[in-house]
This record gives C-alpha cells, structure tokens and sequence, in this order.
C-alpha cells in the first residue's frame, strides 16, 4: 500500500489529485489534438485543393451524409449535445443524440445516408457498444444508401469500440484517472470540431475565410485554456469555500453552451454529492425557476454572442428570486457586474468555440467544493470510471 501511495503521489506530480492534474494538462492536450488534426500547410490560397482537417476519413464514411446519430453515455453524452451544435451549425447536417441505453431498446426508425457515431473516452462503456452493435446488426447486408457507417470517437485506440467501428477518431487525452472526466471532454470536444468543419469542407458550406478564422481560433484555444488556469483557480477556489453546505445548484447555458450546463451540474454532482441540474436557460421558467431562493445559487453561463442577452435576462429572473448567480462570461460590462454576484472572467472567442472556454472555470469549481468538503475527488462513491455491465 505504501509502495502505490507512494507511486501515486510521484504520479499526481504535486497535483493534490488526479483530477486536478487532468484539468491542468487541458491545454496540451488540445494543443497535441491540433497538431494531429490541422494540416500546417494548409492556407486560404491552396484551400480549394484540400482540406484543413487531417482526420483521414474515407469518402464512403463521410459523403453523402443526411443525418447523423450519436450514441453516448455520461460526460460523452453532453460533448455529443455540443457536437450536434457543430455539426448542425457548421456542416448543416441534422443530428440527434441519444443516450446509449435508450438507443439500444428504443432506437430512432432507420433513415438513409446516416452516419452513427459512438462516442466514449474508454471506449469499453457496456450500453454504448451494445447500442452500436445493434445498429450494425439492423443494417447488415443492406446495400447505399442504407449501409452501416460506423465512426467512434474515443481516447482508447486498442479498446473494444475501436475494434467494431469503421474508423476511428483518437482524441489522445492520455490516460485519465479521475472519475470525472475533465481532460477526455475537452478533447472530445476538439474531435467534434474536426469532425464537424471537414464535413463542412466536403460539403462547401463554409467559405475558406470562415474556415481561416475558425482554425486561427483553435489555435488560440492552449493559451486561453492557460490564462484561466492561471488568473482564475485563486478566485474560484475561494468562491467554493462559500458552497460547502449548499445542497442544491442550477446551471443555465444557451445554444452550444446548454450542454455546458449539463456538464458543469455533472462535475459537480459527481464529486461533491451535491444537487445539480443543468437546464437550457430559456426552459427555467418552466419548473426549475420554483426551486430559487436565496439557498440555491445559479451559474449562468453567458458567453458572447447571439444568445448572451438572453441569457442574461434568465438571469436576472433567477435573481428576482434571491438567487445567488454566478456568471461565467467574458464581457466585462456594467450589465454583468450589475447582474452577477460573482463573475468567473474568461477569454473572448467565437460563441462556437466558447463551450471548450466554458466549462474549464465550471470544471475548477466542482473540484474545489468537493476538496474542501473533505471528499475523495478521484475515486467518488458508487461511480465506475469505466461501466462495463449494463
Ligand atoms: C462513467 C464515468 C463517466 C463517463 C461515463 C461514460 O459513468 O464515471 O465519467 O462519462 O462512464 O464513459 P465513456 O468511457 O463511455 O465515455
């Protein structure tokens, strides 16, 4: 036992936990993903002749696309939803996401030219292979356009989904220890930003000066990620030690930053044991608003962007309601600091790009307010970091 602790502790290389480390490696894991998956050579005077994104798909997988399903369980699930964004918003293709262990019983009638995609970080999670496995068999020996095109998005190229699906997009996170995934999201996320713009590409639904602009913010997204490390974990820590004995939290996003929510109230669920829940912030007047009162603090995230003053009016509802309201933006205006009672600062990017922004301070603030509460960050009670049985 002193051996492991000791391997550990060498392991957390001064990162009190896991968790903690995984969050700081963010930025060069999206850093490695851009490196693998931008083509440094291609520019807007040869962008007609081949595509930015190097992900390799063969055009069978990738053409002739409609519609697109998504499988996925947990923490790879809200990445799906912010996929489903992209994926509508950039490429223009329709897509649903799924739970797994719904797809599986219940799944969606069979359309053609339909890309399936599972998405899981250790790509052994029981109901997402099984709901894959399901959608291979009801398409075996059907003929274009309604073959079987199977694309999987995981951390684990050796791992059973790699084996079942045509191909497969590597998000190299690295192993993660923490239970709550941190760094295999973001990553995740970065996949679906390849994912979606090549489709875009092939599909020309974007100009090449748009393409130069959303590149040139991905680049940018390492140091970013960094900045917030470094000038925000002081005050976030802080603001956790007022959350101790809270019991219940609200998180409300907008467009692709309600899976945001959904992630933020995950983080801090799994971990600190306390009530979350994420809600697309234009639905809280239909129920969550009756829970509000002074001892249910509320997280808005209000990015830049077409949905930021909406959002900003959902918050100022909840606090009409007593509410104490926590924002993560980056706009820095009488407005917010009128609105807000505490703001979690963050860099300016494109409203697309914002989620891999978003959710790094929501991230810092469940591992803080589980630390201080005492709790086993890394290895939280009753959850699995992989869930093998149905
Ligand atoms: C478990 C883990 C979660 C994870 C989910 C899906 O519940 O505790 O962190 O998001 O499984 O795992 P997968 O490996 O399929 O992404």
């Amino acid at each position: 036992r002193t051996l492991d602790w000791n391997i550990a502790t060498v392991e957390k290389q001064g990162f009190r936990h896991f968790m903690l480390k995984e969050i700081y490696e963010q930025p060069s894991v999206v850093r490695s993903c851009l490196e693998t998956y931008l083509d440094p050579s291609w520019n807007i005077e040869n962008g007609e002749e081949k595509s930015p994104i190097a992900l390799g798909l063969a055009a069978e997988l990738c053409d002739n696309v409609d519609y697109i399903q998504i499988v996925a369980c947990g923490t790879s699930w809200n990445a799906s939803v912010v996929g489903k964004y992209l994926l509508e918003q950039l490429a223009g293709i329709p897509t649903m996401v799924q739970y797994a262990s719904e797809f599986r019983y219940s799944p969606a009638p069979m359309l053609a030219n339909t890309l399936t995609v599972g998405v899981t970080q250790s790509g052994e999670t029981a109901d997402t292979l099984a709901a894959l496995e399901m959608e291979k068999q009801r398409r075996m020996g059907l003929e274009f356009p309604y073959d079987a095109r199977i694309l999987g998005i995981t951390n684990r190229p050796e791992s059973t989904l790699a084996h079942m699906v045509d191909r497969i997009i590597n998000t190299q996170a690295g192993i993660e220890i923490g239970v709550a995934a941190t760094k295999s999201f973001t990553a995740q996320l970065m996949g679906f930003y390849f994912l979606a713009l090549e489709l875009a590409y092939r599909r020309k639904r974007l100009s090449l000066e748009k393409f130069e602009s959303l590149i040139k913010g991905l680049r940018e997204l390492p140091n970013q990620i960094e900045l917030i490390l470094s000038q925000q974990e002081k005050q976030i820590e802080e603001l956790a030690h007022e959350f101790i004995e809270t019991q219940d939290f609200i998180f409300l996003g907008r467009g692709v930053n309600f899976p945001i929510a959904l992630e933020g109230a995950l983080k801090l669920k799994e971990i600190s044991y306390i009530h979350a829940e994420g809600y697309p912030a234009g639905e809280m007047k239909h129920g969550p608003i009756a829970l509000l009162d002074a001892k249910v603090p509320v997280v808005a995230i209000a990015m830049p962007g077409e949905v930021h003053d909406k959002v900003l009016s959902n918050a100022q509802e909840a606090k009409a309601r007593d509410a104490r309201l926590i924002g993560v933006t980056s706009v820095d205006d009488n407005e917010a600091r009128s609105t807000f009672d505490d703001l979690l600062f963050v860099p300016h990017v494109d409203e697309i790009l914002s989620p891999i922004i978003a959710v790094i301070p929501l991230q810092l603030l469940a591992y803080h307010i589980a630390a201080r509460r005492g709790l086993d960050v890394d290895q939280p009670r009753n959850l699995a970091k992989s869930v093998t049985v149905e």
